[in-house]
């Protein structure tokens, strides 16, 4: 399969919108950039909203955004206005995730649910025929610099086996060595942040992860 690199801007300083602009320059051989939306509510932290992304400009790099928030029904399309390419929500924020996944691939948008660590797969077998991609949280979600949960590993794993044409992304702890484990697991969306921004030369990173 070939693999995306998504490059996530949460562990910048992302309240300075140049920063952001810069950050995306040093990724220009990035697939995309990844923005972690937090609402304070499903998790503790609160992060950026639409009007921010859309501010962004990081074409030709497309914009992989990830709700972390209740209610993504609410705010989906809005990101879809801010140029999203492919949009995830977690599978127990909302209680109608199908007509969600339909809503958004009407727009011509990827739809993906995201799985937290604590998540089991069966969670989202029912919807599993109607998704894009399925993101795999590979640390508790809310805050960047973890390090990678193992059994979310072995999670990548059987999705693969049980769907083998389906994309699967995964999210947090990513760096070289992890990156190899969760490709060989069957990823073939790697979400990292820390490990490319904390690079002296970002975009060596990017292509060590592609090629992990
Ligand atoms: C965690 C976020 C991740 C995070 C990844 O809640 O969903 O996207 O930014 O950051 P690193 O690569 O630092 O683990
Ligand atoms: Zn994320």
């Amino acid at each position: 399969m070939i693999i995306k690199i998504c490059a996530s801007i949460l562990s910048l300083d992302w309240s300075d919108k140049t920063i952001i602009d810069q950050a995306v320059m040093r990724v220009s051989n990035a697939d995309y950039i990844h923005f972690d939306v937090m609402d304070g509510k499903f998790v503790k932290d609160k992060t950026f909203d639409a009007a921010f992304v859309k501010s962004i400009q990081t074409a030709p790099i497309l914009k992989d955004v990830h709700l972390m928030t209740k209610q993504p029904e609410k705010l989906a399309m809005k990101f879809i206005d801010a140029g999203a390419s492919m949009i995830s929500f977690h599978a127990e924020a909302t209680k109608s995730p199908a007509k969600l996944i339909e809503k958004i691939k009407s727009k011509g948008v990827m739809a993906g649910i995201a799985i937290s660590p604590s998540t089991p797969i069966k969670k989202i077998e029912k919807l599993a025929a109607k998704l894009d991609y399925i993101l795999v949280m590979t640390v508790k979600p809310g805050k960047p610099g973890q390090k990678l949960i193992k059994t979310a590993v072995k999670k990548v794993q059987s999705l693969r086996k049980k769907y083998p044409g389906l994309n699967i992304e995964v999210d947090g702890g990513i760096n070289a060595q992890t990156a190899r484990e969760v490709i060989e697991a069957g990823a073939n969306f790697l979400v990292a942040g820390s490990y490319i921004f904390k690079s002296q030369d970002p975009k060596i990173a990017v292509d060590i992860l592609r090629n992990a």
